[in-house]
């Protein structure tokens, strides 16, 4: 079975995404009771986030049965301009006041990330999930897609495309050199709905990658998915599907 694609008009992008997102929570707290949510970083689910944060969105999601983890996070402080902490903090964890939900950062306040990493994925197992393939599995998990085809923060080249048992480690990003603690793919890859949101011209090209076969796991992480296709959605807005060629 194929992964779902929605092509969105950029200006309807947020509400499109955002309203998945209230039926996937509704769905998931209908089954089990709660929804983890592990939530992506980087700039463009920013403006899904400041959408679920209004009316009617904000009042349709039972906040007080969910939990917000990250799928990873930037070696530093949760004020900083850079921490996708923050960035969830100032586009809907700002806004909620009446019912709140559970959560739970990576703590980038540790002494090192790979202490961090540790913590997280104690933190992780410590959630009484289901269990899928003897890990915890999250209800849903957001992810954006680097232009070098990086989910998360697995890059290409990554050793933890090798790690299956691993849960969350400390990574650098090869580029820059940043630091970054990241979910680990086997639990990337166990979530029970699995949400892309890409945008913008920039993307077409590795989106056109990803559908066309191009690359392999080493050189583009986006291929840990290839398998869990039923559980894959793709929301890319008009400019990121300019070059698939879709039935
Ligand atoms: C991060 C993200 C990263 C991001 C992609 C796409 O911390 O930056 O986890 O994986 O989702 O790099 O980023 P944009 O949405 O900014 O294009």
């Amino acid at each position: 079975m194929d992964a779902r694609i929605e092509v969105i008009e950029r200006r309807l992008f947020a509400g499109v995404v955002a309203d998945e997102l209230v039926a996937s929570v509704l769905e998931a707290v209908e089954e089990r009771g709660a929804c983890h949510i592990a939530l992506s970083g980087g700039r463009t689910p920013g403006r899904v986030y400041r959408s679920l944060a209004f009316p009617p969105r904000v009042e349709e999601i039972p906040w007080d049965k969910v939990t917000l983890l990250w799928g990873d996070e930037r070696w530093v402080p949760h004020d900083n301009t850079h921490s996708n902490y923050k960035m969830v903090h100032d586009t809907l964890l700002n806004f909620l006041d009446d019912s709140l939900p559970e959560v739970l950062p990576i703590d980038t306040g540790l002494t090192t990330p790979q202490e961090a990493a540790e913590a997280y994925a104690k933190l992780l197992k410590a959630q009484n999930l289901p269990l899928r393939n003897d890990l915890p599995q999250l209800d849903i998990l957001l992810l954006g897609l680097g232009e070098d085809g990086h989910v998360a923060s697995i890059f290409p080249d990554s050793e933890l495309l090798n790690a299956s048992e691993a849960v969350c480690a400390a990574v650098t990003k090869p580029e820059t050199g940043e630091t970054r603690v990241t979910l680990a793919p086997a639990i990337l890859k166990n979530a029970k709905r699995i949400l892309f949101l890409v945008t913008g011209e920039a993307k077409a090209e590795v989106m056109k990658k990803v559908f066309s076969g191009e690359g392999d796991l080493k050189s583009l992480p986006a291929r840990l998915f290839d398998g869990e296709s039923e559980r894959v959605t793709w929301f890319l807005d008009s400019a990121a599907a300019t070059k698939l060629k879709l039935k």
